[in-house]
Parts: C-alpha cells; sequence; structure tokens
C-alpha cells in the first residue's frame, strides 16, 4: 500500500556525531521553521537526561518514549526535526516521520563520528571499551535504515553552511515538484 506523503517539516536522521542538531538549527533558521530535537522533547517530558533513563527504566523505554514523540510530530507543520540517532531504526518510526518529512539522512564515516563524540558521555551506547568498534557494528545495523532517506548527505570534511545549503536546494525542488 502507497502512504500518501503531506510534507510540512524536514526532519534529519543519522547516527550519534553526524551534526543533525547543529545542521538543523541552521536550516530552521533560514527556513523560519520552528526547531525539534526529539532527545530534548524526551528529555522535557521525563525530567530526566538520556543517561538517567537507560540507566534507571532501560533502552526499552528510551525506544518507547520515542514512539510517543513521533505522535506529537504528527501535529506539527514548518518544523525541522533532528531525531535520536536510533529513532528511524525501530518499529514504524520511519514510516511515520516519511508521513509528515522530507527526510535527510547526515553520514559520516565511523572514524569522524569517533573523532567527534569520544569525549562525550552523555551516550550511553557509545559508553562501551571500545567505542571505534561499537559505531561500526551500530553502523552496519543501521545502514539500511538510514538508506531509505529521501536526500543522503555526507557531512565528512563538509563546513555546515555548505551542507545547509545542498539540503536547502534539495527540500525547495521537492516542496516545488510536490506542489
Ligand atoms: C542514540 C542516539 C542519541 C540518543 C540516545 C540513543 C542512538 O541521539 O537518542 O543516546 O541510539 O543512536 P544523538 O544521535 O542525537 O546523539
Amino acid at each position: 500500500m502507497t502512504v500518501v506523503r503531506n510534507i510540512t517539516n524536514l526532519a534529519l536522521i543519522g547516527f550519534m556525531g553526524t551534526g543533525k542538531t547543529t545542521i538543523g538549527r541552521m536550516l530552521a533558521s533560514q527556513l523560519g521553521y520552528d526547531f525539534l530535537d526529539t532527545d530534548h522533547w524526551i528529555e522535557a517530558a521525563a525530567g530526566k537526561s538520556i543517561p538517567e533513563i537507560f540507566n534507571q527504566a532501560g533502552e526499552a523505554h528510551f525506544r518507547f518514549l520515542e514512539q510517543q514523540v513521533l505522535t506529537d510530530l504528527a501535529k506539527r507543520q514548518h518544523t525541522v526535526i533532528a531525531t535520536g540517532g536510533g529513532l528511524p531504526c525501530y518499529q514504524d518510526n520511519l514510516e511515520k516521520l516519511r508521513q509528515h518529512s522530507y527526510v535527510v539522512c547526515l553520514w559520516a564515516s565511523p572514524e569522524t563520528i569517533f573523532e567527534r563524540v569520544r569525549h562525550n558521555t552523555h551516550r550511553p551506547l557509545l559508553q562501551h571499551p571500545d567505542p571505534l568498534s561499537r559505531i561500526r557494528e551500530l553502523l552496519v545495523l543501521r545502514e539500511p535504515f538510514y538508506r531509505q532517506a529521501d536526500l543522503l548527505v555526507s557531512s565528512d570534511g563538509r563546513p555546515s553552511r555548505e551542507i545547509v545549503q545542498h539540503i536547502l536546494h534539495e527540500f525547495q525542488n521537492r516542496k516545488a515538484a510536490s506542489g
């Protein structure tokens, strides 16, 4: 069955450390859209940080909260959405996102991701003895989901301004084509 898409938002998906929040804020400012980060939404709703949610209730509960965000997102318009790295890889989350959003995946190599996240402690999935191997493993599992985006953009070694212009160009073309 083909699901009808009514694209009123722009969503960024992709692995941790690919720049979704930075690029998302810049896109929102250029488009005059609202900006929503799903991790921040969850932290505000739960009154806890992501590491606290993982520690106290487990990853399965965090994934459940991600599904709650998607229900809220379906009511929004003119919003740039930065999603948590795992969000499009569970349940029918990606399909739900696609119903109202043009979906852009930011991509980076495991080495670039590692360099960007190695000093962070707020990502429970990377608190691992060998984070680079963990990144590689997760990327292999997630790539089939990330590849379903409308647009795949490498953020490796490219200035944020250039990435933003590229995405804006494709987004405007898509909106023009769909009337
Ligand atoms: C996760 C990515 C994180 C956050 C949580 C789980 C993941 O978001 O949602 O730690 O499964 O990849 P960022 O991609 O914004 O770091």
